[in-house]
């Protein structure tokens, strides 16, 4: 039967009833929804709505439920109840009768939606918050593995200069902070209870809202009613944190396909994350990492989603907001598993150093060096960079990197160049002159690995 029979004369249809339900979407808050409850029996017991012994009877058949049901999805797809509310509801009149009847005064499944909804953000938040960790704790040990290990930095896809694989690790490690630090930005500012919201206007019995927030673990309850049951910023949020996180996953993984390519052949992946083909024998694909890439769309997907359903809604509550949970929900699970595997890809991941020193030496990547050197024996920088780019017009067309010119052969194109440049032409040295703050010699790449594993 449905909640709100009584004002009806006909049945719903069955195609409007399929329509309409969100059961098997939102059975997933079943937790939320029993704990919201067992915190509303107090609430209205407070304001003698129920006795205490009804409210004991009340919650000891709810936690029974969450004992029963609290795993076990398929029992309550087996329902017809509309949505996770009316389920619980008809489940706990099945086990007390008509006293379950009761607890329903004062509240609306306006504020209960929302309740349960930000007590699921809150509890998936956290979980997400340490897989992010994890993350980070590969990445982390990575860079310590891989932290001297020369490979070409590259801007416009092409080699610019060279960088360490262990400040590759650590440019994720920050993007990956920042995705943290926004994710607990948007759990703080959900951190308000909606219960005692009512349908748009508040509850009509005089209800302690700041207990009642306190006893769901919430800061505060939330101030505006008409607000509180119309507000999904929280999964607006959270959908656009997810994407641009996954943004970066997607970043990290298209690096990683293309180290990982024939051409660039700078990383070897574990067996566990790769798989071949059904025809080419030879074949090992980064498959795990593609997915991570195309599964970003996904997650794009749904911010787009949640911000087109919520445009121009007016206020209060409108059908329109129960579209929030599939994008939301399948946002959390794909961001999560993208998250660990990223982390197992990590995990079993190898360099060739020889590759990637080989790579760092090839493309000129040593040419700004060259300039630098010109400028530290006089030469304006707008004039050192158009030498060097004769050296180098020279140098592609024999074929030949920078350092194994003669002397003589670059005095021609600077008389002010002397023995000493060889020195400045080294990996060694184009690295170890990167040591501003941030820059790529190993001593500020294991100083910033030290700074991210203190915090
Ligand atoms: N299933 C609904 C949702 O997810 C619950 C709220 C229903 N409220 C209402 N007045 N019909 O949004």
């Amino acid at each position: 039967m449905a909640l709100w029979g009584g004002r009806f004369s006909q049945e719903s249809s069955a195609l409007f009833k399929l329509f309409n339900d969100s059961l098997p979407v939102d059975y997933r808050l079943i937790e939320q929804d029993i704990v919201g409850s067992i915190a509303w029996a107090s609430a209205i017991n407070q304001v003698g709505v129920i006795t205490v012994q009804e409210c004991e009877q009340l919650q000891q058949a709810l936690n029974e439920l969450l004992t029963e049901l609290g795993d076990k999805p398929e029992l309550i797809l087996q329902s017809d109840a509309e949505d996770i509310h009316s389920f619980v509801e008809q489940s706990l009149i099945a086990k007390v009768g008509d006293l379950g009847k009761k607890l329903h005064t004062g509240r609306s499944r306006n504020d209960q939606v929302a309740t349960d909804l930000k007590l699921w953000c809150k509890k998936e938040g956290q979980q997400l918050l340490v897989l992010l960790g994890q993350l980070r704790v590969e990445l982390l040990a990575l860079a310590e593995r891989e932290l001297d290990a020369v490979m070409p930095g590259y801007t416009h896809l092409q080699r610019a200069q060279p960088v360490t694989f262990g400040h590759w690790c650590l440019a994720y490690v920050e993007m990956f902070d920042r995705d943290i630090s926004r994710l607990q930005d948007a759990l703080k500012r959900a951190d308000k209870c909606p219960l005692g919201s009512g349908a748009l206007a508040g509850t009509a019995y005089p209800m302690d809202r700041v207990k009642l927030a306190a006893a769901l673990g919430f800061a505060s309850p939330t101030l505006n009613s008409l607000d509180t049951v119309s507000d999904r910023d929280h999964v607006v949020e959270i959908c656009s944190d997810a994407s641009i996180s996954m943004m970066h996953l997607s970043r990290m993984a298209e690096d990683l396909i293309f180290f990982n390519s024939g051409e660039a052949g700078f990383i070897e992946l574990d067996d566990q994350v790769t798989s071949g083909s059904s025809l080419m024998p030879q074949k090992k694909n980064p498959d795990a990492l593609e997915l991570i890439r195309g599964k970003t769309g996904r997650v794009y997907g749904s911010l787009m989603g949640i911000l087109t359903t919520m445009k121009a809604l007016p206020l209060a509550y409108n059908k329109d907001m129960q579209e929030d949970k599939e994008g939301l929900f399948d946002v959390m699970d794909t961001w999560s598993i993208c998250l660990e595997m990223a982390a197992l890809v990590l995990n079993g991941l190898t360099v060739n150093r020889e590759r990637t020193l080989q790579a760092a030496q090839q493309g000129y990547a040593n040419s700004t060096e060259l300039a630098d050197y010109l400028v530290a024996k006089g030469m304006p920088f707008r004039e050192a960079h158009h030498v060097v780019g004769e050296v180098v017009v020279v140098a592609i067309a024999k074929q030949q990197p920078l350092e194994d010119f003669p002397l003589s052969e670059l005095q021609g194109f600077a008389d002010i160049i002397q023995g000493d440049v060889y020195e400045c032409l080294t990996i060694e040295s184009c690295l170890a002159k990167r040591e501003a703050l941030g820059g790529t010699s190993i001593e500020q790449i294991t100083q910033a690995l030290a700074v991210k594993k203190s915090t």
